[in-house]
C-alpha cells in the first residue's frame, strides 16, 4: 500500500488535506502535525529544518508515493532540499497559491498574509513576480494567528482584533487579491472576509496544490484505483487534543490519531532523512 503523506506545524495541513479527501476518497493519507513545535513561523530556520526532518524520518517507516509540505514556512525554507533528498515527489504550497494569485488578481496588487519567516523570505514576492509582470506584491507578517487558531480556548475576539492590525496596510495598499500564505489561516476565513469588509478575491492555495498532486500521481501512473484503508493522523502533541481539531476541522468523524514515538537519543543521526536517496 503506497500512501501519500501530509506534514505541517500543526493542524493548519488539515485545510490541505481536506482537499485530498474530497478529490482523491481512495488514497490512504498520512498527516503528520509537528503540535509539540508549533508555530513554527516565529522559530529560527536552523530549528524549523530540524523539527521537519525528524518528521521525514519519522515518515520513514510508510511505504510513501508523494509528500505535500502543507506547511507554507517548510515550503519557503526548505521545499527545494527537500526535493533533493527524498527519492519521492515533494510538493509545496507557495508555486500554486502565487500561481492562482497571478491568475486572479485584475489590477496586479496582490498581498500575502503569512507567518514571520514565510513573509521574511519574501517567496510569495518572487514566486509571483515571476509569473506576472509588474506584480506589487505585499506580504505582511501575522506573527499571533497561529498560536489563536490552535489555542481552542482563545476568544474570536482576539484573532478578530489581531485581524484588524494585520489586513489594515494590505487595505490600504489597495490589493484586490489576498493570498493565506499560511495553510492554518483558510480556518479563519469568515472573520478574515468579515475584518476586510469589502470586495476581495481570497486565495486558499489548497486547491491548486492538490491540481499538482493528482496531476504528479497520474503522471507516475500511482492514482489508487481502489481505497486503500483508513488514514492516520499523528502528532508530536497531545493525540487527544488533536483528535478533536481532525472532528472539528475535517469531515473525518472518527479519526485513528496517534502521537509520534519519541528518537532514541542514542542513535547518531545524520542531519538529513533516513529516506533520503
Ligand atoms: N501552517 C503553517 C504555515 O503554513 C504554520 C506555520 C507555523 O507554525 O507558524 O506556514
Amino acid at each position: 500500500m503506497k500512501n501519500i503523506a501530509v506534514i505541517d506545524s500543526g493542524s493548519g495541513g488539515l485545510t490541505v488535506a481536506n482537499e485530498l479527501f474530497g478529490r482523491l476518497p481512495d488514497e490512504r493519507i498520512i498527516y503528520v502535525g509537528d503540535h509539540g513545535n508549533c508555530p513554527y513561523g516565529n522559530k529560527s530556520i536552523k530549528d524549523i529544518k530540524a523539527s521537519v526532518y525528524r518528521i521525514i524520518r519519522f515518515l520513514g517507516r510508510f511505504e510513501l508515493k508523494l509528500l505535500i509540505v502543507a506547511c507554507n514556512t517548510a515550503t519557503a525554507l526548505m521545499l527545494d532540499e527537500l526535493k533533493e533528498k527524498l527519492d519521492i515527489p515533494v510538493i509545496g504550497v507557495i508555486e500554486p497559491g502565487a500561481q492562482m494569485a497571478a491568475e486572479t488578481t485584475q489590477n496586479r496588487r496582490i498581498g500575502v498574509i503569512a507567518t514571520q519567516r514565510t513573509a521574511d523570505s519574501h517567496m510569495y514576492q518572487q514566486t509571483i513576480r515571476k509569473k506576472l509582470d509588474g506584480a506589487e506584491v505585499f506580504e505582511q507578517a501575522c506573527p499571533k494567528l497561529v498560536s489563536y487558531l490552535e489555542n481552542n480556548d482563545t476568544r474570536p475576539g482576539e484573532i478578530t482584533s489581531a485581524l484588524e492590525e494585520y489586513l489594515a496596510p494590505l487595505r490600504r495598499a489597495n490589493v484586490d487579491t489576498l493570498v493565506m500564505g499560511c495553510t492554518h489561516y483558510p480556518l479563519a476565513e469568515q472573520q478574515i472576509l468579515k475584518v476586510w469588509g469589502g470586495p476581495v478575491n481570497l486565495v486558499d492555495p489548497a486547491r491548486a496544490t492538490i491540481d499538482q498532486a493528482v496531476q504528479t500521481l497520474k503522471t507516475n501512473g500511482d492514482l489508487s484505483l481502489a481505497p486503500e484503508g483508513s488514514h492516520l493522523f499523528f502528532t508530536t502533541g497531545d493525540a487527544g487534543e488533536f483528535s478533536q481539531k481532525v472532528k472539528k476541522w475535517t469531515p473525518v468523524d472518527a479519526p485513528v490519531v496517534l502521537t509520534v514515538p519519541d528518537e532514541d537519543p542514542q542513535i547518531n543521526r545524520p542531519p538529513g532523512p533516513s529516506t533520503a536517496s
